[in-house]
């Protein structure tokens, strides 16, 4: 039977980043609540130049050649901070990515859920069509506000994937386990651009539904802990993931534990420094695995957990390929990384109150972003995205 999987995979976060001591200094906390107790070491500031549509078009320009442009017959755009309530963004990217006109363009919204859906949906219809491929993209800015106990849980920035047969990464196995229920531990009303939530009590639902589906995943395989070289886990700050890990962990046998933590330490070194991405942070979750993990091999099997605050959870497997990081763009997060201009307090909080909102015509000045798209401003209540 033929494979469907992930083909490629690429991620953008913008140009600057602030430090979680000096957060943690400025809000009165003790340092190591956020850097162990939170788990979290920088976080990627958002500057006006960029939205989830730039984000999103500056991940996906890195891994697509010119045929992928032609093939691409989808493009599914998930995310919970989109920036109209009509139009979806899949459509601006048709444009600037200049991906051919006869590809379908949809968004889809439920929390940090929607990336899975979106994978799902792709790797069904490739099932059907194994000729066509689809562009994934996750892209999300994660917005608590200033000064709120939610604050040291943002970030932002996109993930990328391209599903194909034959792919290059992995095949998204047909195991799906899901769980829905309808809770109020997170949300956002239509007319807010900062997030509500319940911190503690979405922490918990979010322990709760790994339980569960991982429950059930295990009646429906018949698979236990012992067939998984290492599970990824949506990441809304790195922590959360080494909770939920903990929880299974005494399935295991000692060497086997050892070996999930080491792998999990591997899946969280992009997130510690880029904070929450939303839709996203299970997919940077895996870049990171597949980066930075010295002991993964062909025919390995990853367990994925998604969670979607209001909420959705799902477990599934992935099934490493022969030539698996061929798909990732080469020492692009690093060079992201190193490249990443150091903000401070004060000046991430300006930044944090000057994005593009309301309905007047601005224009921003884009000299210091260095993407290769950006948002210039807005006329007649549209955004201006520019091509650099
Ligand atoms: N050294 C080490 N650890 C310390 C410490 C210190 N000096 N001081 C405190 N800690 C530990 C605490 O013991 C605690 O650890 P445990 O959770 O293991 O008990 C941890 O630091 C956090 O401390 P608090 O619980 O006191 O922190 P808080 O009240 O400020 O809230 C939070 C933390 C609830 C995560 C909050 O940041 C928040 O609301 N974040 C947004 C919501 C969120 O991310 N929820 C996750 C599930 S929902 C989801 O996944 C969807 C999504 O993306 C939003």
């Amino acid at each position: 039977m033929t494979v469907i999987g992930i083909d490629k995979m690429s991620f953008f976060s913008p140009h600057q980043y602030i430090d979680m001591v000096e957060l943690a200094n400025a809000r009165g906390e003790e340092p190591n609540k956020y850097l162990i107790g939170i788990g979290q070491t920088e976080q990627a500031v958002i500057p006006a130049t960029q939205d989830v549509v730039t984000m999103a078009a500056n991940a996906a320009d890195e891994m697509l050649t010119a045929s992928d442009r032609k093939e691409i017959t989808m493009i599914l755009f998930a995310t919970e901070s989109g920036i109209d309530n009509s139009k979806s963004g899949a459509v601006y990217l048709q444009r600037l990515l200049g991906i051919n006109p006869y590809a379908r363009t949809i968004e889809l919204k439920q929390a940090c859920y929607a990336g899975t859906f979106a994978l799902m949906q792709a790797r069904d219809y490739v099932t059907l069509h194994p000729k066509e491929k689809v562009l994934v993209v996750a892209s999300d800015i994660a917005r608590y506000g200033l000064q709120t106990s939610g604050e040291v849980t943002q970030g932002g920035g996109a993930v990328a994937m391209l599903v194909s047969a034959n792919p290059m990464i992995a095949e998204i196995n047909q195991d799906n386990q899901f769980l829905s229920r309808d809770i109020m531990d997170f949300w956002r009303p239509i007319y807010a651009d900062t997030a509500r939530v319940d911190g503690k009590y979405s922490s918990n639902v979010y322990q709760d539904f790994f339980k569960a589906v991982w429950q059930r995943y295990k009646e429906k395989s018949g698979r236990d802990i012992s067939d998984f070289k290492a599970l990824a886990f949506h990441l809304p700050f790195t922590k959360m993931g080494l909770k939920a890990l903990r929880d299974v962990l005494p399935e295991a046998n000692d060497e086997q534990q050892a070996a999930l933590l080491d792998e999990f330490e591997a899946s969280r070194v992009y997130n510690k420094r880029i904070g929450n991405l939303y839709t996203g942070s299970l997919y940077l979750s895996l870049y990171s695995l597949l980066e930075n993990s010295q002991s993964l091999e062909a025919g390995d099997r990853i367990g994925m957990f998604s969670y979607g605050s209001g909420a959705e959870g799902e477990f599934y497997s992935l099934t490493l390929q022969p030539h698996f990081n061929s798909g990732l763009v080469t020492g692009q997060i690093e060079s992201l990384l190193a490249n990443r201009q150091y903000v401070s307090i004060p000046d991430y909080e300006k930044i944090f109150n000057n994005q593009l909102r309301g309905p007047e015509d601005r224009v921003i000045d884009i000299k210091d972003d260095g993407a290769k798209f950006t948002l210039h401003g807005q006329k007649n209540e549209q955004r201006q995205y520019v091509c650099n």
